[in-house]
């Protein structure tokens, strides 16, 4: 059997969140749970939690060993703040979001997160993933279709897709990924080594799932529910994403801000962090050659520095 997910940068992960025991650590994204995993191991308490009802279940089973220290969650990372841990008060030592799809997502072809494989045009992560690719593909104007291939694929030829959609599903709506895929395959052709959809479904599934709208919303969270010291951890695999992350971070670890019109320097009310690494950090080259999937990863560090009394 394939396995579920291999977790990428699992050292890297490992080294910066310091988890260990008495640590409580909120694991936003356990897919297959082997981040989850090493830190239970360390004898740290971890939340795990998914969107993914079938990725929960896998993990609860391969991490059941742990007991107690080991709870799940059903929902969007983004509203951790309903889980009753964080009900309950709790702050967390660590927060990891490892973003997008794992493994054994892309790989359930009934999914619909392939281009490669024959399924429903769905793609939701989970219940909680407000529609489906099939009602963006056959609903959505022109105009949103192409912006959203612009801007979330940062497809070149975004608009002659768009048109190619509009013009197909006026004769029959779109119900396959790979009926999809096909489409897009005449409509740009085939250049390189990638497949030519690969972009444009990557723009669907970010849309369907609301992945930047969840990363805004955790990342302004993440201050409320980490104690001070407390390091947020984020994994990202699309360069919006990680622009998100690092405009976040910087700004939020700035300590003075200053413009050319100002007299001078004024505090920056929202220094919250520090930043434990300045650059992000990648994967090596050994990691890449035994889980292609980790080559575009980039991993950011800080931790949540004291409120200013
Ligand atoms: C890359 S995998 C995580 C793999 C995991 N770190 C491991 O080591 O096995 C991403 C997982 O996060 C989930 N996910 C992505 N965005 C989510 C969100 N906004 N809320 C909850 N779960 C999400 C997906 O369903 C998927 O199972």
């Amino acid at each position: 059997m394939p396995h579920y997910h291999l977790s990428v940068l699992p050292d890297e992960v490992n080294e910066w969140m310091a988890a260990g025991p008495g640590k409580f650590i909120i694991d936003g994204t356990l897919g297959g749970g082997g981040h989850s995993g090493a830190f239970l191991a360390t004898g740290a308490r971890v939340l795990g939690i998914d969107r993914d009802p079938e990725a929960l279940a896998h993990a609860r089973q391969r991490l059941a060993q742990y007991g107690a220290r080991f709870s799940t969650w059903e929902g969007n990372f983004a509203d951790f703040e309903e889980t009753p841990e964080v009900q309950g008060g709790e702050q967390a030592d660590g927060l990891l979001l490892d973003l997008g799809v794992s493994s054994r997502q892309l790989d359930a072809a009934e999914r619909g997160f392939s281009f490669m494989r024959e399924g429903p045009l769905d793609m939701r992560m989970g219940p909680s993933s407000p529609h489906t690719a099939a009602e963006i593909v056959n609903t959505w104007s022109e105009t949103e279709l192409s912006k959203l291939l612009f801007e979330f694929g940062e497809e070149p030829k975004a608009r002659r897709i768009a048109a190619a959609i509009i013009e197909r599903r006026a004769k029959r709506p779109f119900d396959t990924t790979t009926d999809l895929a096909q489409c897009i395959e005449r409509a740009i052709g085939r250049q390189g080594k990638t497949h030519p959809a690969t972009r444009a479904f990557q723009a669907i599934r970010m849309a369907v799932n609301e992945e930047l709208e969840s990363l805004s919303k955790a990342l302004e969270a993440s201050t409320r529910v980490l104690k001070p010291g407390g390091r947020l951890l984020i994994i990202t695999f699309h360069s919006l994403e990680d622009r998100m992350v690092k405009r976040f971070l910087r700004y939020r670890s700035t300590a003075w801000l200053d413009e050319p019109g100002w007299p001078d320097p004024r505090p920056n009310p929202d220094y919250q962090f520090r930043l434990l690494v300045r650059k992000a950090v990648a994967p090596t080259t050994q990691e890449i050659s035994l889980n292609p999937r980790a080559r575009s990863a980039k991993l950011r560090v800080a931790e949540l520095l004291a409120p200013a009394s």
